[in-house]
């Protein structure tokens, strides 16, 4: 593993020690081993978080950062304030509820606004898919995407890749299965897009109405059948009905919803005897999962998916501020 401060020992292309994005929007932009680079940063501030605190390294002290949420959150937020904390940084929570966008301000018009307080880190959650790449393009320093619509959630994707990394020794050529609200899921997109560029075979289930058409152009093959969807997966990822974004009736009822797609010991009898299931949170249980198997830690990752989030965001912040605080081999 590369020391965060170290590019030189890197062990990637040549050439590339640096990595090569100012902003973090998608996974789809980043190469198979830009996205191996993070995690094996990530993977340093995992050790570091479990150590005692005086260890703790304050490398991003006198940075501020900006964390600008336009759509409710609980783990995403509290975990890029503490990764931004736990590196030293000033962080600053703005909430949309607050903000002079209830007043009627435009993006652009908040961008600029955040631009002038000149931060040195802004990342933003926002209901529109293109919001962040649109901030991004205005402002003089990084921008990290932290959910934008339905289009995608990266440090999320960042940190089920760690998480399945870490329990299964690697990702390539497992059979990973998401199910369920896939159409409307950001979550979904990143994971399909990071899965598969690392090499595992990604399938996804729900029920018709819910799965994009176009799902096998991005890499993951539909199943609208959930025991055939999980049989022999190596990692079952649930996911919630974002019915928050859904503009119509696109299941029957969630007791329906319950019978056909939802995660019960029965049914994930049918994955692989060790199978993992995860679930980015937050969960409706007794929907797409029961709790007996939410809060089996045998079973369930959903809290070291949790605590791989921190460390996951400490790299990102980090790595993107490389070049403004003038690491060497960075500028
Ligand atoms: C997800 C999100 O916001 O997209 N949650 C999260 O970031 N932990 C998934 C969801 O809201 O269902």
């Amino acid at each position: 593993m590369t020391s965060p401060n170290s590019p030189s020992s890197s062990p990637y292309p040549e050439g590339s020690a640096a990595f090569p994005h100012r902003h973090l929007t998608g996974m789809a932009k980043l190469q198979p081993w830009e996205i191996r680079f993070l995690l094996d940063e990530a993977e340093h501030w995992v050790e570091m978080n479990r150590k005692q605190i005086e260890k703790r390294d304050d490398r991003l002290h006198g940075l501020t950062i900006i964390n600008a949420f336009f759509e409710n959150s609980t783990r995403t937020l509290l975990s890029f304030e503490i990764a931004g904390k736990r590196l030293g940084a000033d962080v600053v929570n703005m909430h949309a509820a607050q903000s002079s966008v209830k007043k009627g301000e435009t993006l652009i018009d908040t961008a600029m606004t955040l631009n002038a307080m000149r931060a040195d880190a802004i990342v933003i959650r926002h209901a529109s898919s293109g919001a962040v790449q649109l901030i991004a393009d205005k402002v003089d320093c990084p921008v990290l995407n932290a959910g934008d619509g339905r289009h995608e959630h990266p440090t999320q994707a960042l940190l089920d890749a760690l998480t399945i990394r870490r329990r299964k020794g690697h990702i390539e050529g497992q059979i990973v299965a998401i199910c369920g609200d896939i159409l409307h899921s950001r979550v979904a997109r990143s994971n399909i897009i990071a899965l598969s560029t690392l090499g595992a075979q990604v399938r996804v289930v729900g029920p018709p109405t819910l799965i994009p058409k176009d799902i096998e152009l991005m890499g993951a093959t539909p199943f609208t059948d959930m025991d055939a969807g999980i049989k022999d997966a190596d990692v079952v990822m649930m996911l919630r009905l974002q019915n928050e974004r859904m503009d119509g009736a696109f299941i029957p009822s969630p007791r329906e919803y319950h019978m056909l797609y939802g995660l019960t010991p029965q049914r994930l009898e049918k994955a692989k005897p060790d199978a993992l299931v995860m679930h980015p949170g937050p969960m409706n249980r007794g929907v797409e999962i029961v709790s007996s198997i939410a809060d089996d830690p045998e079973r369930s990752a959903v809290t070291e998916q949790v605590e791989m989030g921190v460390a996951v965001r400490m790299a990102c912040l980090d790595v993107l501020t490389r070049k403004r605080r003038g690491v060497e081999g960075w500028q």
